[in-house]
């Protein structure tokens, strides 16, 4: 879907926040230099960090892997919170290889249960992939817990957040909500729609996918949304391999306000150059700033600009490029 989705991705933003990281495709496609990714998987959580933080004994233990059916229920079998750490990670990555379509789906108990892949020869340890998968990595905050959690915790005003939950099923075959032993039924779909309402007036970039169901569009009626044909790669039936998906948009709420309350001014503002022609200007600067701070540019023009100092002020934020008149 990244083809639909990246002509969406806001020009600038703040922190860039995936909280339903699975893949992290979109993640890794704009390797954001700030970022919180997490995911309420934790073994899937423990290969991310271990891949940031030890790729070298991630790969080694990699290395060690075979491509046979014996050699995957004997991995499959093991219990991945007993491994080492590094072990366990690459334990996850050679069996995401070799398994059947590269599912990911366990039983109530928590226990990988996806079959054997018999691939002829899959690619168990891309050692370059993996390093620069690890570069990213350690530019990201990487967190384990429910999405609203750290939601709540840290979104804040100008942050990207893309949100890729696990999709309402469209067909009574169809189930791509079984990633973690807790389910993701259709009353948490509401609930994350609530919680997309909040990100909104909290002023946050919102994008979120899911299947072209009639639910996703009763939720997320007061916002765009883009209808995309999408070929799914996992599914062990042909007929459900092509679908129509949706993406949803949804910008910061505007907000008009009645009266400005002075917001803390940029500390390099102090250092700027008092001007002969401003008169008392200066004494201003809190109140324009307040109101100034608010929006979400990516270009001032400042055409009557004097010394050019509200244009100087969201230099000093580096939000945007600016041009004075
Ligand atoms: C559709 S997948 C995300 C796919 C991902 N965007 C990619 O590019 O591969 C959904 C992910 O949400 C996670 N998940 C399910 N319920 C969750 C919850 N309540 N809080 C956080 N993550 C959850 C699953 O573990 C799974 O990794």
């Amino acid at each position: 879907m990244l083809g639909d989705l990246l002509p969406k991705v806001p020009v600038s933003y703040g922190r860039y926040i995936e909280p339903f990281f699975g893949g992290g495709a979109m993640f890794f496609a704009l390797q954001p230099e700030n970022a919180i990714i997490s995911d309420s998987n934790p073994e899937l959580i423990n290969m991310y960090r271990e891949v940031a933080n030890h790729v070298d004994d991630v790969i080694q233990h990699l290395k060690r892997y075979v491509n046979t059916s014996e050699a995957f229920y004997a991995v499959r079998s093991q219990e991945w919170t007993t491994l080492p750490k590094a072990e366990s990670a690459a334990r996850t990555i050679f069996l995401n290889r070799t398994c059947f379509n590269g599912l990911y789906r366990v039983n109530k108990e928590g226990q990988f249960n996806v079959p054997y892949g018999k691939y002829i020869n899959p690619k168990i340890c891309d050692e370059d992939g993996l390093r620069a998968a690890s570069v990213a990595l350690q530019k990201a905050n990487i967190l384990c817990g429910d999405y609203a959690l750290v939601l709540e915790h840290y979104a804040r005003a100008g942050d990207f957040i893309f949100l890729d939950p696990p999709y309402l099923p469209v067909s009574e075959y169809a189930d791509f909500k079984r990633y973690t032993k807790e389910q993701f039924h259709e009353e948490d779909h509401a609930e994350l729609a609530r919680m997309v309402m909040i990100l909104h007036e909290r002023g946050c970039q919102v994008i979120l996918t899911n299947s072209n169901h009639p639910l996703v569009h009763e939720l997320y009626a007061p916002f765009n949304i883009d209808v995309i044909q999408t070929k799914r790669h996992i599914s062990c039936n042909s007929n459900t391999r092509k679908g129509e998906d949706v993406i949803v948009t949804i910008p910061p709420k505007q907000r008009t306000l009645s009266k400005s309350l002075p917001q803390p001014l940029p500390k390099q503002v102090s250092a700027y150059p008092p001007t002969r022609f401003m008169g008392s200007k200066s004494k201003l600067l809190s109140e324009i700033w307040s109101v100034a701070s608010q929006f979400s540019v990516n270009t001032v023009v400042d055409l009557f600009s004097g010394s050019g100092i509200v244009g100087y002020m969201f230099k000093a934020q580096g939000k945007a490029t600016v041009s004075n008149w």
